[in-house]
């Protein structure tokens, strides 16, 4: 039987009903997602990127998506690796970054690992500090004060240091958006530290996940860190999620030292793999 790997830019109905059945399929043995939130969203709003597809007859087996032009981005569905499609995209790219997913740590040219890390709820609660002011995120008045706050914090970040106010938006028109888990603490009436927190409520074991965490450089390092998480976990808490997760750089220092006081443990590693024409 043919199997073959076929790119194209755009998905038509079909394509993209065949690529959201093998996503929820994957997602389904994998018991965890199977293709990024970015990328997946790219699929399910039928947006334009390079789709490739694997099929063996009119079956389609394979979906992978790549992002970028001379120096790309790419993710197979399930987070699996594909020496032939490799050789493919190294023909229209220079460089291709490579998402590997559940990683046993034995992979070459690895140039970044994301970790998931997990707890169990309720954690001790820690009070907003004297002088400042925890609120929540209104959408259509804070989306400017908290992109220069979050972008500010994240500015050393190779994706969420540059979020545009489309990003945001896009996120806010999400299904799953909630403002009420979204906290923002200001202190001298700006916003000093974010915590947005998700549930994912279509997943069987409903848990949260701590989305964006961040504090503004200049309050860095005087323990907002601990008030914002806790506060997120909490506000996780009371929308009766058991068990929060979040998605953290293993190189990240100082997230690394504040998440494992608290008690998170690590549930899985992704790995990024860097492959050049030479
Ligand atoms: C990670 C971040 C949220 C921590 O906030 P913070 O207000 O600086 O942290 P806190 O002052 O509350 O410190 C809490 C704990 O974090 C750790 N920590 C904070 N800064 C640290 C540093 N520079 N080096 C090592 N550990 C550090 C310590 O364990 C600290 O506890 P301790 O003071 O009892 O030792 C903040 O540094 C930040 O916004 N970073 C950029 C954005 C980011 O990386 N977000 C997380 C992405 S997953």
């Amino acid at each position: 039987m043919d199997v073959s790997w076929q790119h194209t830019s755009s998905l038509n109905a079909a394509e993209r009903l065949d690529v959201l059945n093998l996503i929820n399929r994957t997602e389904t043995v994998l018991g965890r997602e199977a293709l990024d939130e970015t990328r997946r969203r790219t699929v399910v709003h039928g947006w334009r990127g390079e789709h490739w597809l694997l099929r063996e007859g009119p079956e389609l087996v394979q979906y992978a998506l790549v992002q970028g032009q001379s120096h790309a981005t790419l993710e197979m569905c399930g987070g699996g690796f594909d020496e032939t499609l490799l050789t493919l995209v190294l023909e229209m790219h220079e460089v291709v970054d490579w998402w590997t997913r559940d990683s046993d740590g034995s992979l070459d040219n690895v140039v970044r690992t994301l970790q998931l890390l997990r707890i169990n709820l309720p954690v001790p609660q820690i009070p907003v500090p004297e002088g400042a002011t925890m609120r929540t995120f209104t959408p259509g008045i804070d989306e400017v004060a908290w992109l220069a706050q979050n972008n500010a914090a994240f500015a050393d970040h190779p994706e969420q240091g540059a979020w545009l106010l489309d990003d945001l938006e896009a996120r806010i028109h999400e299904p799953w958006f909630d403002p009420s888990g979204f906290l923002l603490l200001e202190i001298k009436g700006q916003i000093a530290a974010s915590c947005w927190t998700k549930v994912h409520e279509l997943h069987p074991d409903r848990f949260g996940e701590i989305y964006v965490i961040s504090v503004n450089p200049t309050y860095q390092g005087h323990g907002l860190g601990r008030v914002m998480l806790s506060q997120g976990l909490a506000s996780l808490r009371s929308r009766g999620v058991h068990r929060a997760v979040l998605f953290v750089d293993a190189d990240n220092v100082s997230a690394q030292a504040l998440y494992r006081s608290f008690g998170f443990t690590l549930e899985r590693e992704d790995q990024l793999l860097r492959f050049s024409k030479d």
